[in-house]
């Protein structure tokens, strides 16, 4: 068998499996172009598990393009706290102030001008297109790109440009006119939840068992082949969580950059050991008591990667320096975007607090 006649055979009983057994979705049970427009520009990064309670707070929050185009932008990020990719977060404001500004609040449909709003690239444009408009759209994701090396047993690197155009092209011919959202949610749906990344897929579960070449050849668990990533640059990273015995210093981080405009607990490049990050503190201005050690902690950006050590400072009131504000623990809890990088470091620290449930 050629592509093209693998390819034409696959709608139909892919279709059939989406029908009998897909993930009900609040995207799906309900897909207004806001609400997949949100849930698309979440997953962009996220696992569906992971990015679907974020979903439905979101809608509560700012349940139209509106409420979200006027929405304060810490309240957008405290929201997001914890998915990550907070320009994802920014970028979806900012389209939605432009959807509300020259688009007369709707949501355009046609890929090419979806396209020109931020946070939005030839997948999120295909997939809203055909999700909420029923436009005949590919959206061609990491998912799809897996499923189609192994359908196709193909050995060309999906990471390269070709390979993706190549399988974006292939799939626009044979995506069915009158299912086109549901086609391509399913060939997502099957990526995630059957032809499994990194090991063994399901192929006992598989609708398109009998017509994968992967398979076929024995090769599924081998593909896809994919360009290895630079390794991670590592950045050792000092923390110091000052406690003036009801609040404690946060820092906002600079516009623009990682993590840019959400919340940190100060400090300063390299790993100090006690005595080095007490007089760290005392260049700074800061008289602390003892220092204590509050651990060590790891966190992997896309880029790279943060070895953070903490201490633990009680020190005396004295006037927040610029950029930088003292916070009772109820106000971190709920006004103050923190990344997921101080999430276990933030925890240690709210035990020295006495407040143990955070
Ligand atoms: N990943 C991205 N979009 C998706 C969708 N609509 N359904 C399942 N997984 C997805």
């Amino acid at each position: 068998m050629d592509e093209a006649q693998i390819l034409w055979q696959i709608p139909a009983p892919l279709l059939q499996w989406y029908d009998g057994g897909a993930r009900v979705l609040p995207w799906r049970s309900q897909p207004a172009p806001y609400r997949v427009w949100v849930s698309e520009i979440m997953l962009q990064q996220t696992r569906v598990e992971a990015a679907t309670p974020y979903f439905e707070r979101f809608m509560e929050a700012f349940p139209d393009i509106l409420s979200l185009a006027q929405a304060p932008e810490q309240r957008l990020l405290k929201l997001w706290e914890g998915l990550g990719y907070y320009n994802r977060a920014r970028n979806l404001q900012k389209a939605a102030q432009i959807v509300a500004e020259q688009y007369g609040g709707q949501l355009p449909s046609q890929p090419d001008e979806l396209q020109k709003l931020p946070g939005i690239g030839e997948y999120s444009a295909g997939a809203i297109a055909s999700i909420a408009y029923g436009r005949r759209v590919p959206a061609v994701d990491g998912n799809v790109l897996r499923v189609c090396s192994r359908l196709l047993c193909s050995a060309d690197d999906i990471a390269s440009h070709a390979v993706k155009k190549r399988f974006r092209r292939l799939i626009a011919e044979i995506m069915p006119s009158d299912r086109p959202g549901d086609f391509n949610q399913a060939l997502m749906e099957l990526g995630a939840v059957v032809c499994l990344p990194n090991g063994v897929p399901l192929c006992g579960q598989c609708p398109l068992a009998e017509l994968c070449q992967g398979r076929r050849q024995g090769m599924e668990q081998s593909l896809p082949v994919k360009a290895a990533k630079k390794p991670r640059k590592k950045q050792p990273r000092t923390l110091f969580l000052l406690w003036d015995g009801s609040r404690i210093l946060l820092r906002q981080r600079p516009n623009r950059g990682l993590l840019s405009s959400l919340w940190e607990f100060p400090g300063c490049d390299g790993r100090l050991n006690a005595a080095q990050a007490r007089q760290a503190l005392e260049q700074g201005g800061v008289q602390a008591g003892d220092l204590e050690p509050l651990g060590e902690y790891v966190h992997l950006f896309t880029h790279v990667e943060w070895q953070m050590t903490a201490y633990w400072a009680v020190c005396s009131p004295f006037p927040a320096p610029a950029g930088c504000a003292w916070v009772a623990p109820d106000q971190l809890r709920q006004d103050y975007p923190l990344p997921s990088a101080f999430r276990r470091v933030c925890a240690a620290a709210m035990l020295h607090m006495d407040q143990a449930d955070f």
